[in-house]
């Protein structure tokens, strides 16, 4: 039978890769983020390869979360997968000067936003006894960096929100698992510095990872064996060593 696959933050960026990694392989697709436009665009794109529904709702909204999951057609509602993808970091100051509204962008988004839609899935998985959840944590939820303070804790929470998750959920046999990326070419410094030019410079001189690769990463954990569960995943680009070291010479 074919898996159904959730996936938050796919109008960009990783989320928009893994959908498109996951259609060419016939998973049923729910597609979901705020830009309408780009959810339209994708879903005829992608609608020649799979069945897709798009949903539109911020993360940070709980009433729209839980309308939008309620509001699944009777095909779409059997979610086998679920891919926490939708998140962001925004600006990158020290503690003393940041933006109290990027302190709750990120929290909103990146964590509660990543527990109002768990909470609206995981009872259709525990029904189920079966799922696989996937949260899109970050290197920056290993290791702290300078003036990435908020933001690395979102994703240090992301870390701590799944391993609780896997734990939990253990006796319904669902997959808990992160993904942890470095740095990956999207829009991802686009939103982080607020479309200042500083954002282009953020992927030059170096070959970042592509979300295209983290896709294929996120396509090969979810079709491993029923028994295997890749708990925790963390990826760099070969020029890069850690959140700081980064080797433009090569
Ligand atoms: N790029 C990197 O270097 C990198 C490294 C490590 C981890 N990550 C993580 O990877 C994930 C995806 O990021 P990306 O690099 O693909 O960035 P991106 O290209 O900016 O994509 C972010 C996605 O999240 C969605 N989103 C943002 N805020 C939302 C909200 N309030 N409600 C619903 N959807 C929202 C956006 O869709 P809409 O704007 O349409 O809502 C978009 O589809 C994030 O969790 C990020 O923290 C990225």
């Amino acid at each position: 039978m074919k898996k159904t696959a959730l996936i938050t933050g796919a109008t960009s960026g990783i989320g928009r890769a893994t959908a498109h990694e996951f259609a060419k392989h016939g998973i049923n697709l729910i597609l979901c983020g705020r830009r309408q436009e780009r959810l339209d665009t994708i879903e005829k794109a992608l609608s020649k390869q799979t069945n897709v529904h798009t949903l539109n709702f911020d993360v940070r909204d709980k009433k729209a979360t839980f309308n939008a999951i309620e509001s699944l057609p009777e095909t779409f509602k059997h979610i086998d997968i679920l891919i926490n993808n939708a998140g962001n970091a925004h600006g990158l100051d020290p503690i003393e000067t940041g933006n109290i509204e990027d302190w709750d962008a990120m929290l909103d988004i990146n964590v509660k936003g990543l527990l109002y839609v768990s909470k609206a899935i995981i009872p259709i998985m525990t029904k189920n006894n079966s799922g696989h959840i996937i949260n899109i944590g970050s290197s920056a939820g290993k290791e702290v960096y300078p003036k990435g303070n908020v933001y690395c804790g979102s994703k240090h929470a992301v870390l701590a929100i799944t391993e609780g998750m896997r734990i939990d959920l253990n006796p319904y046999g669902i997959k808990v698992g992160a993904i942890n990326p470095g740095l990956v070419e999207t829009e991802f410094s686009k939103v982080r510095f607020k479309g200042d030019a500083i954002a282009d410079t953020v992927y030059k001189g170096y070959k970042a990872l592509q979300p295209e690769d983290i896709a294929d990463i996120i396509y090969f954990v979810i079709t491993r064996p029923t028994h295997v569960n890749i708990a925790d995943l963390l990826v760099f680009p070969t020029a890069q060593a850690s959140s700081t070291i980064v080797n433009k010479n090569i």
